[in-house]
């Protein structure tokens, strides 16, 4: 197992990111004019001072756009600047364009505007009661809940509030666009979509695709904020470099990055769980309300997730779920690792939760009870191949669960200050974009003469090791060594129409295309070393750089058989197209078999809380993580830590603050708070559930970069277990995050009181 291809430069600090492109002499700088009110009519503007402003070189409003003033991508509700209204604070509503940055942040100063304020709504549920959507609500039913609930013997209603989440790449939003001749325009950005920077690119220039490259070398992260939110940026520098004919480099600072870009969605949800006497969910309902700012982005999208996880890794066979993407004066919110799964598995954790409490059981009786089997079906129709009991069990094995159990009573029974807490969180998440049609990726691979290949994918290196992968894959099809593959930037004139590097599915969708595209060049090199050998194909085989005939090392080598095959005037190139078998959606009957495979895992969490301060320790999280057969073990743990503590932060620190004017208070790390290494589990133990089984995944290495997210839900139920150990009576509402200060007011019950 290679480690991962950019350690090296990583390390040495050589990489290369957007803000490392050389510029261009003559390179001018943007800067965006942003709202400062949420909803209002624009009824002044003048721009006049600003452009005359020394060192200013054009001063773009919505005006000046030569092509559509629209960056929507699902659904064409976004204009890049705005027109007569604004509907956020933070939305762009001019661009200055400079000759250094300097200049451009004074100008800025320059412009006035007059606004006509118009009512604000920030709450979900006051957009819900005002019929306000940004795309038709959604319901997935299974069964029938009302004859349900009259069998139950347990039903159990219940709220649940889960906030948003700032994606906190570590590198801001940007792009360098660089115009050429004849209109062409290359963009470099930093996008999980070169292609949807190119599709907004060219519609927002009035532009064919074709005259737009976009290149993205890798991401500094992008955790879901690159997929849609990054075409802003790449349009803007366009546009500017357009209209100026100068190279236009814009790269935001974090407080305009946070200020100006959309988050994961904060969720408030209502449910309703029913169970039988012996403990099995039969029937449960919910309504979910995504708070999914002004405009769609990929809302709609996010929202049909909730519902494919609206029931997280547990078998009911009675659900009925609503979700209402609400439009409210909020930025756009967008993708952020797990795409609404997430708020939809905290809902029904929590309605577990509180039938636990209420029947004065532990969750995990009824969580255990409930895991799916092979065999059950989802309440969107796609029959259950299930790793949920093995994971489960093994967690409980290998953690020595039911001692951990005891070894916690024991504590609280000793301590009255100071709680032990802990909780288990399965997990269950589709692979696949639920969009069916984005399914499809494409591989280009060139062997040159000498015998090093060069590959190229539609995947975007983000930090999660797809690159490392990706020539794995071309490596061990080819029986060469890693040495011998370099993978290039990620490029839409090489690699066209590429679905974002998003789903977690881009391993899988961009391997697969690798690995087809290595096998016909090697058949094609078969056929030439049967030749030069005089031994039959299938006597051949293509061992570390060299040739083998039935086993025995043959005078030919990989470099040999690739210049002796160029010789015959045989291709040894190849572009190849992958989309995986059997997945569709109907979603007029909102039934089909969306996901190409689902990734399951167990975690298990402890901690202990200080109940005087209100301040925790996360003693442990222990997971069995569902991988099939890694390909990389070392990236895809490091993916699991990852995720998982992102996942925590989300549960339990990262607090969104918008006030009632749509303005967020939480808009610099002085005020947000995201984990940092002392919040990370102490034993952080992640193991990998081995099976033999095949899937679909790319070498039977299951996808895994945002299922275990989900396994952070767990420390928030883990801390509401130690409050409860301290406080059996206390109310604690069901209000993520669990941030100190609520911890506190809980614990001594004036939670209500905030
Ligand atoms: N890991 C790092 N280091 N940086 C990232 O930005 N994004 C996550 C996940 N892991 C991300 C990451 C998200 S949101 C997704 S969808 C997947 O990586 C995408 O990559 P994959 O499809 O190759 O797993
Ligand atoms: N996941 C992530 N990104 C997406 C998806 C999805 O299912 N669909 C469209 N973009
Ligand atoms: Mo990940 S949220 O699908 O970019």
């Amino acid at each position: 197992m290679i480690s991962n291809i950019d350690t090296y430069s990583h390390v040495r600090g050589e990489s290369i990111y957007l803000d490392d492109i050389p510029l261009q002499v003559g390179t001018l700088f943007a800067k965006v004019f942003d709202s400062t009110v949420a909803h209002a009519h624009i009824k002044h503007l003048d721009i006049s001072k600003a452009k005359n402003y020394p060192g200013v070189r054009a001063v773009i409003i919505h005006s000046d756009i030569t092509g559509e003033n629209q960056i929507g991508g699902i659904i064409p509700d976004e204009p890049l600047l705005a027109e007569n209204m604004v509907d956020f604070i933070g939305m762009p509503i001019a661009i200055v364009v400079a000759e250094n940055e300097h200049i451009a942040k004074k100008a800025l100063k320059l412009i006035e505007i007059e606004y006509e304020p118009l009512p604000i709504i920030v709450d979900p549920r006051e957009a819900h009661r005002q019929g306000k959507y940004l795309s038709t609500p959604r319901h997935f039913n299974l069964g029938d809940t009302e004859i349900a609930w009259s069998n139950c013997a347990h039903i159990f209603e219940g709220k649940a509030e889960s906030g948003g989440q700032e994606h906190l790449y570590i590198e801001t939003q940007g792009a360098y666009a660089v115009p050429g001749e004849n209109g062409f325009i290359k963009v470099y950005s930093s996008t999980q979509g070169p292609t949807a920077v190119q599709k907004t690119v060219s519609r927002v220039l009035g532009k064919p695709m074709h005259q737009v490259e976009v290149d993205t070398t890798r991401l500094g992260g992008g955790f879901g904020g690159k997929e849609d939110q990054a075409s802003t940026w790449g349009a803007m520098c366009a546009v500017a470099a357009h209209i100026t004919k100068s190279p236009v480099k814009y790269s935001l600072d974090r407080m305009e990055d946070m200020r100006m870009t959309g988050k994961r969605h904060p969720y408030s949800s209502d449910y309703k769980i029913g169970l039988d006497k012996d403990l099995n969910i039969i029937a449960y309902e919910a309504q979910y309300y995504q708070n999914g700012g002004a405009a769609a982005d990929l809302s709609p999208a996010i929202l049909e997730r909730t519902l494919f996880h609206a029931t997280n890794t547990y078998n009911i066979p009675n659900v009925k779920t609503s979700a209402y993407p609400c439009k409210t004066n909020l930025p756009p919110n967008t993708a952020f690792r797990g795409f609404g799964g997430p708020q939809g598995m905290f809902v029904i954790e929590t309605a577990i939760v509180q039938a636990a409490e209420a029947l004065g059981i532990e969750p995990h009786v009824i969580q255990h009870k409930n895991l799916l089997k092979t065999g059950d079906e989802f309440p969107y129709g796609q029959k259950v191949v299930s790793e949920a009991i093995e994971c489960w069990t093994e967690a409980e094995t290998q953690f020595n669960f039911q001692e951990k159990i005891k070894s916690i009573e024991a504590f609280n029974n000793k301590n009255q200050l100071i709680k032990k807490g802990y909780a288990i969180m399965p997990i269950c998440f589709g692979i696949s974009f639920t969009k069916t049609m984005l399914n499809q990726a494409r591989s280009l691979v060139h062997v040159y003469t000498d015998g090093s290949v060069l590959i190229t994918t539609g995947a975007v290196e983000m930090g999660q090791g797809v690159n490392t992968k990706m020539v794995q894959v071309a490596a061990k099809t080819l029986g060469i060594d890693e040495s011998f593959v370099k993978i290039n930037s990620t490029n839409t004139f090489r690699i066209a129409n590429t679905s974002p590097t998003a789903a977690s599915a881009t391993a899988d969708l961009n391997g697969k295309a690798v690995e087809i595209a290595c096998n016909k060049i090697k058949e094609r090199l078969l056929i030439s070393a049967a030749e030069d050998l005089g031994v039959s194909e299938s006597d051949i085989a293509f061992v570390k750089n060299e040739i083998y005939i039935n086993g025995e090392k043959s005078k030919l080598s990989w470099k040999d058989l690739i210049f002796s095959t160029y010789a015959k005037r045989v291709s040894l190139s190849e572009h190849a197209h992958y989309t995986p078998p059997d997945i569709h959606f109907d979603t007029n009957t909102e039934k089909g078999h969306p996901f190409a495979y689902h990734v399951f895992g167990t975690s298990i969490f402890e901690i202990t809380l200080d109940c005087i301060r209100g301040r925790y320790t996360v003693d442990s999280a222990q997971v069995i993580h569902d991988a099939g057969q890694t390909m990389n073990e070392k990236i895809d743990l490091g993916q699991c830590e990852g995720a998982l503590v992102q996942g925590m932060g989300w549960m339990t620190m990262e607090e969104l603050i918008y006030d009632k004017e749509g303005r967020l208070r939480s808009n610099a790390l002085s005020t947000y708070k995201v984990p940092d290494i002392y919040s990370v589990p102490k034993d952080l133990d992640i193991r990998f559930l081995k099976t033999e089984k095949t899937n679909l995944a790319i070498l039977q290495s299951k996808a895994v970069g945002e299922p275990p997210l989900m396994y952070g839900i767990g420390a928030y139920f883990a801390i509401r277990n130690a409050i409860k150990a301290f406080n059996p009576k206390a109310l604690v509402p069901f209000d993520a995050p669990a941030t100190h200060e609520k911890i506190l007011l809980a614990l001594y019950g004036k939670y209500g009181e905030i």
